[in-house]
């Protein structure tokens, strides 16, 4: 999707839909809205004063405009009550506004720009928002789908989406807030196609492809490292978990230097599990097959970089994502099976479904090898993250709280809400193991705790974060900015996160 700026009058646009917003418990509309209330002579008040418009949050109701105006139908996005009114609205109207233009079979969409109005926001971080919005409310994973049938006619991409603005002096600023968007919205898009990727399609031998294709778009070196490079390196960890696949595991390292003068990285590590069965620990059948999506952390590391390759902050970053299949075979690891990580720790494999946790301990060593600081991993983690916050937010873990702070911050820039959870010391208890240094389970209570707390067992002391995106990282329905099937979080808060550390440190 195109997306335009333009300083002008909505009432003159011409695009087969524009969109234009109302505050709930507004009945006569200003601004835009009045305008166009106007030209189709009190039409809009009309249908607030019958009921049929309210304004209330998520609703896109389409008004033909009947001839009185050169568009043939505009929508009337509900901006929800004023007092909760933010940037995260203007995201989510803009997602839901989009899809019912497309619905209606506008290819071309005219829209004013929210919040930069009555309700006096910043106009630049508006227009990221829309831009946001509308990359992502917009998104479809339609690769699979024969649309070649002309089924699909009435309901083709918005071709492009123009921003009119009245106020002339804004147009820079709205600019800018909408190429900085459109990398954001891409970036998590990216994620979005890796993870709905069906896993026969998605190897790790083809998602580290699909890294080294997205890094060289942005000039990022991209290196990947194969089974006998592993089994060098010591990874005994990441290889015990693909040994049961035909599809060998493979380690991808992205390496951004935006500030060559400083000797400090930070490293931002995903899990990559192409498919997660369970291994010999089998899951059950029902849902299994959104274990596609157990790569989504990695995926959202490599978004994350390519986005930073192009907003080029100042500091240096490397990106690594462990990727491997975990599957059950005649020659999978087994319950009981020990395996040696990098750093020479030995650690039991009790349950072989505990696998995220294997290989990202094997990028920890590596990040700490290469004296990465801080380092933050991001994973579908655990079952017991997705019980204890569902999907409207997402937990996250760290040893320092600088780190902290700054990963909430970003996440409320970027409207992902993210969760602190305890790093329960005693925890650790529950992993000591008869035969090897750790076990890769600890009791079932406090599961996603005892998994963060396996994790900074190979941390040792450096600063760490680990973020448990297990349950947000699919939506079930759409809405607003989200679509049915993998949403992107955290993409854009990583890339928040990068931008602010970049300022900051
Ligand atoms: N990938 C899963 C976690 C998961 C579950 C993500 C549901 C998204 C939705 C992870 O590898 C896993 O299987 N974890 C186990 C750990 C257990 C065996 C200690 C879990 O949470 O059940
Ligand atoms: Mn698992
Ligand atoms: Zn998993």
């Amino acid at each position: 999707m195109q997306i335009n700026v333009e300083s002008g009058d909505i009432t003159k646009s011409q695009a087969k839909a524009i969109i234009v917003n109302l505050f709930q418990g507004v009945t006569s509309p200003a601004g835009a809205t009045g305008a166009v209330d106007k030209a189709l002579e009190g039409g809009i008040s009309a249908l607030i004063s019958e009921g049929d418009i309210k304004g209330k949050k998520g609703e896109a109701p389409l008004v033909h405009s009947l001839g009185k105006l050169p568009s043939p139908r505009l929508i009337v996005a509900g901006l929800g009550k004023q007092e909760t009114f933010s940037v995260n609205v203007i995201r989510d109207v803009t997602g839901t506004s989009l899809r019912r233009a497309r619905a209606a079979g506008a290819k071309t969409v005219a829209t004013i720009l929210h919040g930069a109005g009555i309700a006096g926001l910043d106009a630049e971080a508006c227009a990221q928002a829309v831009a946001e919005g509308a990359v992502m409310g917009a998104y479809r994973f339609r690769k699979y789908k024969d649309s070649s049938n002309g089924a699909d006619e009435n309901n083709a991409d918005i071709e492009t989406l123009t921003i009119v603005e009245s106020d002339e002096s804004k147009i820079e600023a709205i600019k800018r807030g909408v190429a900085r968007g459109q990398i954001m919205a891409n970036a998590a898009n990216h994620t979005r196609d890796l993870a709905n990727e069906p896993a026969n399609e998605l190897p790790p031998s083809a998602l580290a492809e699909r890294a080294r294709q997205l890094m060289g778009e942005v000039g990022i070196e991209c290196e990947i490292m194969h089974e006998g490079q592993l089994k060098e390196m010591g990874m005994g960890a990441l290889l015990g978990v693909g040994i049961g696949s035909t599809s060998p595991p493979r380690f991808i390292i992205m390496r951004y230097r935006g500030n060559p003068d400083s000797d400090k990285t930070l490293g931002l590590l995903g899990k990559g599990i192409t498919f997660d069965s369970g291994g010999i620990s089998i899951k059950p059948a029902a849902g299994m097959e959104a274990m596609k999506g157990d790569m989504s952390g990695g995926a959202a590391i490599i978004a994350t970089m390519w986005a930073i390759g192009q907003l080029k902050p100042k500091l240096n970053v490397t990106g690594i994502v462990p990727t491997a299949e975990n599957m059950p075979s005649g020659s999978a690891t087994r319950p009981g099976d020990v395996v040696r990580a990098m750093n020479g720790k030995t650690i039991e494999v009790i349950n072989t479904d505990a696998e995220g946790r294997l290989i990202l301990a094997d990028a920890i060593c590596y990040a700490r090898n290469e004296k990465l600081s801080p380092i933050i991993d991001v994973a579908t983690l655990t079952g017991a993250m997705m019980i204890a916050l569902g999907p409207g937010a997402t937990g996250f873990f760290a040893t320092h709280d600088d780190v902290a702070s700054a990963i909430t911050a970003a996440g409320e820039k970027s409207g992902e809400m993210m969760w602190r959870f305890p790093l329960i010391e005693d925890y650790a208890e529950h992993m000591k193991s008869n035969v090897a240094d750790i076990k890769n389970t600890g009791q079932r209570n406090g599961g996603a705790i005892n998994a963060a707390k396996f994790l900074h067992f190979f941390a040792e002391d450096t600063p760490f974060a680990h973020i448990d995106m297990a349950g947000t990282d699919e939506a079930d329905k759409d809405k607003g900015l989200w679509v049915k099937g993998a949403t992107g979080i955290p993409t854009r808060t990583l890339v928040n996160l990068v931008l602010g550390w970049a300022e900051k440190n």
